[in-house]
């Protein structure tokens, strides 16, 4: 809810699995937290019928200005962003579902631009990233020297693109990449947004070097797994602090979503529609 007790608008890009979900909070949870769902879009708008009211069906993504979001809610493909996120940064606040899109030098810039120029917030949903906040935190004190994060599931979980469509899963478990998640993004978009949270919350170190692994792995039919690895410099003892956590999260056979990142993704809107609108990319 908006300070002055006015609902906030909420639009929503991306009638899939999280979009689905988020609308359905929306309309049922939406009145009481003081948030107001104002349009729909999707790529195909077919999806959308007799699910989503046809008055909160949006044909034409240019025309959104029109509905007066507060926040666009970005859960579709990184092409989104890197398209249309400056545009719709000019008249509202924009939540990143698809934080991968940032790998592109030229859209990051974009919408630090676009976000400077209009007044409006870049947040970017967390997703599947496990301790954020521990992570920005030890980066801005200067602690963090190594962040890796890597990702396993089924083959069938992944939409790879270019070289990596053509890696073959030769074994049991394929690892099939390792190396800057800046290299990684442009050919696995749908799977590498969380290692992209890493890389936006660790600023040190950013997309050239936190390290991405992806891993396609034959048993895992119905999870994603995500290690996230981080290690400080040296103490007076040679020792280095470190962390290591192990995420296990259920998925039906072939998503790109887990079920328990769908609820990180509610918990991220309403997160950010609590925060002021500064410009620059925050994470939520
Ligand atoms: N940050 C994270 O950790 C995290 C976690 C899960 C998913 N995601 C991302 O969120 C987005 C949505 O995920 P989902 O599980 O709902 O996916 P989904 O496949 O279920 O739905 C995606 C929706 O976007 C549409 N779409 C696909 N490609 C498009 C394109 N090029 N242009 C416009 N629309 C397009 C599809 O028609 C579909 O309605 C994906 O980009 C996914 O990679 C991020």
């Amino acid at each position: 809810m908006a300070s002055d007790g006015v609902p906030r608008k909420v639009g929503v890009v991306g009638y899939g699995r999280l979009g689905q979900s988020l609308v359905s909070h929306l309309l049922t949870q939406g009145p009481e937290l003081g948030l107001e769902l104002v349009f729909v879009w999707n790529r195909d708008p077919g999806r959308m019928a007799g699910s989503v009211p046809p008055s909160l069906q949006l044909q034409n993504l240019a025309a959104l200005r029109e509905r007066h979001p507060d926040l666009v809610v970005e859960v579709a493909h990184p092409q989104i962003i890197q398209k249309s996120g400056a545009q719709i940064l000019r008249y509202a606040n924009l939540l990143v579902g698809s934080p991968s899109a940032l790998a592109d030098q030229a859209t990051e810039q974009r919408l630090l631009e676009a976000s400077r120029r209009w007044d409006h917030a870049v947040f970017v949903a967390r997703g599947a990233l496990w301790g954020t906040e521990d992570i920005t935190r030890l980066d801005a004190a200067g602690g963090l020297q190594s962040l890796r994060v890597t990702m396993a599931t089924h083959p069938d979980g992944f939409r790879l693109e270019g070289p990596l469509a053509a890696v073959l899963s030769t074994g049991h478990r394929t690892v099939l990449y390792e190396g800057p998640v800046r290299g990684l993004c442009p050919f696995a978009p749908r799977n590498s947004n969380t290692m992209a949270a890493a890389a936006l919350a660790a600023p040190s170190l950013g997309f050239d070097r936190v390290v991405g692994v992806l891993v396609a792995d034959l048993s895992l039919t119905d999870r994603h797994v995500v290690d996230v690895e981080l290690s400080g410099p040296p103490g007076p003892t040679g020792r280095s602090f470190a962390v290591h956590t192990h995420r296990e999260n259920p998925a039906e056979p072939g998503a790109v979503t887990g079920s328990a990142t769908v609820t990180a993704f509610w918990r991220s809107l309403l997160g950010c529609c609590q925060l002021p609108s500064r410009p620059g990319i925050h994470l939520c």
